[in-house]
């Protein structure tokens, strides 16, 4: 498939490492340079244009990678067709907008690809379901379509805790680090221990979680000893109540925030 992106940016970085090249023809706009002219010395089969208009030209499915105000401004200069597949992952622009910014184009949808998307494995939620999303990354992450617009947004709140929780896996590995006096054997030693165990966990079903906090939720035991701490500090009521406001922030948006 002829695959193009408007905005050359970090989620577009991840995205088009996330690409099988050999299946698909990728075009870009030359900002940002930096990342634009790291990306060709990567693949120099990636085609480098100068305008939003250039990429829509020679692309069959188009990816709308901009901040949603830089959108606004540069959306209605640019002209699609009926036959765009067109794929927003831009917070805070509602599919409506969408819609009247790339008319005629009808394939329209929007998700949300996380970095780790360059390595596959990344779940894309995403509404309405879209065939060109499916082509491409489908093969190699989990697509997951949702009922309608609104479903999107407990997920936009939920890409917001990716921070929180690395920065306790960063707090354990420095904790390790200061008593081994080893930086790198004890980022090395959390990042593979929970590396594994996130694969571990990886599921469709509901109950995976559960299941294994049971396992480690010996009485009395280190894991069940330190949880039962960090519960009691309202650690995790905060937790629930940061996606609370998440998620008012999000709908406040309209879609995504
Ligand atoms: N980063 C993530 O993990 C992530 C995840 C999910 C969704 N998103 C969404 O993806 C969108 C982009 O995020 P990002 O993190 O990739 O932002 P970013 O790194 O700031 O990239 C934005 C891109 O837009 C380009 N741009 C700005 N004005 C332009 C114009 N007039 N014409 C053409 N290109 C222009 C910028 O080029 P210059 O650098 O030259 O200004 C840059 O390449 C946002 O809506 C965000 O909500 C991001």
């Amino acid at each position: 498939m002829n695959v193009g992106f408007i905005g050359t940016g970090r989620i577009t970085r991840r995205l088009i490492r996330g690409l099988d090249h050999q299946e698909h023809a990728i075009t870009i706009t030359r900002r940002s340079e930096s990342v634009s002219s790291e990306l060709v010395a990567e693949d120099p089969a990636i085609e480098v244009v100068e305008t939003a208009q250039e990429v829509v030209n020679r692309s069959e499915a188009v990816f709308v990678c901009l901040a949603a105000d830089v959108a606004r401004e540069v959306l209605p200069r640019v002209s699609f067709s009926r036959g765009h597949a067109v794929i927003s992952v831009m917070a805070g622009f509602p599919l409506e907008e969408l819609r009247s910014a790339v008319s005629p184009a009808t394939e329209i949808c929007v998700t949300i690809p996380m970095p780790v998307i360059e390595q596959g494995g990344c779940p894309l939620p995403v509404y309405p379901a879209s065939l060109a999303l499916e082509t491409l990354y489908g093969p190699r992450n989990p697509v997951i379509p949702v009922v309608n617009e609104s479903a999107l947004e407990p997920f936009w709140a939920v890409s917001g805790t990716m921070a929180s929780v690395l920065e306790e896996l960063r707090t354990i590995a420095a904790w390790l680090g200061d008593r081994i006096g080893d930086a790198d054997a004890a980022e090395r030693y959390v990042t593979h221990l929970f590396g594994a165990q996130l694969s571990d966990l990886q599921t469709d079903t509901a109950g995976r979680l559960d299941t294994v906090l049971q396992d480690l939720s010996i009485g009395g035991g280190l894991n069940a000893t330190l949880h039962d701490r960090i519960e009691g500090s309202g650690h995790y009521d905060e937790l629930r109540a940061g996606l609370d406001a998440l998620y008012d922030r999000v709908r406040s948006q309209g879609n995504a925030g």
